[in-house]
């Protein structure tokens, strides 16, 4: 297991402790490793107008973004003490499709035993792209 799997899988950890989710009380949090070697983290955010929810991964791609780094994420790290193995939703698979920097982008989750990793292109085929 390469190390940097770890540190971002535990910063995922650390990203839950902040969400914000008294409604679902389903905390999750996120950390993306980008070309740069930086990394960001984000967390999910609920509202009372529940629809109006953030999630962890996206928070982050927007942290990233808001810092300047835009596309070149190599891994994402996400975490829920509630869930193993808590995979990215539909609109954070688009969004991980918008910034990566390409298909074999690694998705690192918790496992039964040790991590799991799976790619991009295994969670989120045949993504939409402008050619
Ligand atoms: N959630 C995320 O943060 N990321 C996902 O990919 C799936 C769901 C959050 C949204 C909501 O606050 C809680 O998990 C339960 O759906």
């Amino acid at each position: 297991m390469e190390n940097i799997y770890e540190e971002l899988f535990e910063k995922a950890k650390k990203a839950s402790e902040n969400a914000y989710c008294p409604y679902s009380k389903f905390p999750v949090g996120a950390s993306i490793l980008y070309e740069s070697n930086n990394i960001y983290t984000g967390c999910n955010v609920e509202n009372v107008s529940f629809g109006l929810t953030l999630c962890a991964e996206r928070n982050a791609m927007a942290a990233a973004v808001s810092a300047g780094e835009k596309t070149g994420i190599k891994a994402i790290a996400i975490y829920s003490p509630k869930q193993k193995e808590c995979m990215p939703c539909g609109a954070c698979r688009q969004w991980l499709n918008e910034f990566a920097s390409n298909e074999e982008l690694k998705i690192i989750l918790e496992g039964e035993n040790g991590l799991t990793i799976l790619t991009l292109k295994e969670i989120f085929p045949h993504g939409f792209k402008f050619n």
